[in-house]
């Protein structure tokens, strides 16, 4: 990883994403029992699960950001602010596209804002449903391609010069379609445009998808 991804990219995300604390707290917060997130970042989301979940396992490909997730997650211990024990949360280095995890593992998945930027979406998607058992669920929230013909035009055009400056993230994905294509079946979906994100990526899909 270059010295912009581990350095200054992390700290840009968290100023970028500082609107969507309650969203991320609507999404966490279901999680139940086993849980994996993939992407998990510099664990933004680590405060928000709750005592439904039995396990929070996290993986990320960049080790700078699993090491910001550690640092995170030993402050709200110290603090008091984990629904869990520290021996309940496990975070690796890994790819979403190659997970290092048996069949039927899980009970929940989580992917937020991370199908953005995963560079072969459709094959973390088949890995997260491979390790999902039956009846499993993902708990969604992703920035994708607008349905506006404009904005969807202006994303497809910026999206050269996004990528690199995000870290690999698109802005025109279509996360819903991808989720699909591995066999899931969308339960619940809200499309909207996100209220405290930056408007060329403020189109999201918040939900949840399930494993038949
Ligand atoms: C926009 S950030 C979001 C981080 C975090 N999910 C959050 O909500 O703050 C996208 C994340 O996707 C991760 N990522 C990139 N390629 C990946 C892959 N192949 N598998 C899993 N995560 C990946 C990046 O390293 C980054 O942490």
């Amino acid at each position: 990883m270059s010295f912009y991804e581990d350095k200054i990219f992390p700290y840009a995300l968290d100023v970028a994403l500082a609107g969507v604390k309650q969203t991320r707290i609507d999404v966490i917060s279901e999680a139940q029992g086993r849980v994996l997130e993939i992407g998990i970042g510099n664990g933004a989301n680590l405060p928000f699960y709750s005592n439904k979940a039995s396990e929070v396992v996290g993986i990320e490909p960049c080790s700078a950001m699993v090491d910001m997730a550690a640092d995170r997650l030993k402050k709200l211990s110290d603090k008091g602010e984990l629904a869990l024990a520290m021996d309940q949360y496990n975070l690796q280095v890994g790819s979403g596209e190659a997970l290092p995890y048996e069949d039927n593992s899980f009970d929940t998945a989580v992917a937020c804002l991370v199908f953005c930027t995963i560079p072969r979406a459709e094959l973390a998607a088949q890995e997260m449903y491979r390790v999902l058992k039956p009846g499993g669920k993902v708990l969604f929230f992703e920035h994708v391609q607008s349905t506006g013909a404009v904005k969807k035009t202006l994303q497809n055009w910026i999206n050269p010069i996004w990528k690199p400056l995000a870290c690999g993230c698109h802005l025109n994905r279509d996360t819903k379609a991808v989720f699909e294509t591995v066999g899931f079946k969308i339960d619940s979906i809200e499309e909207m445009n996100h209220p405290k994100m930056f408007p060329i990526f403020s189109s999201v899909i918040l939900g949840e998808a399930v494993k038949p």
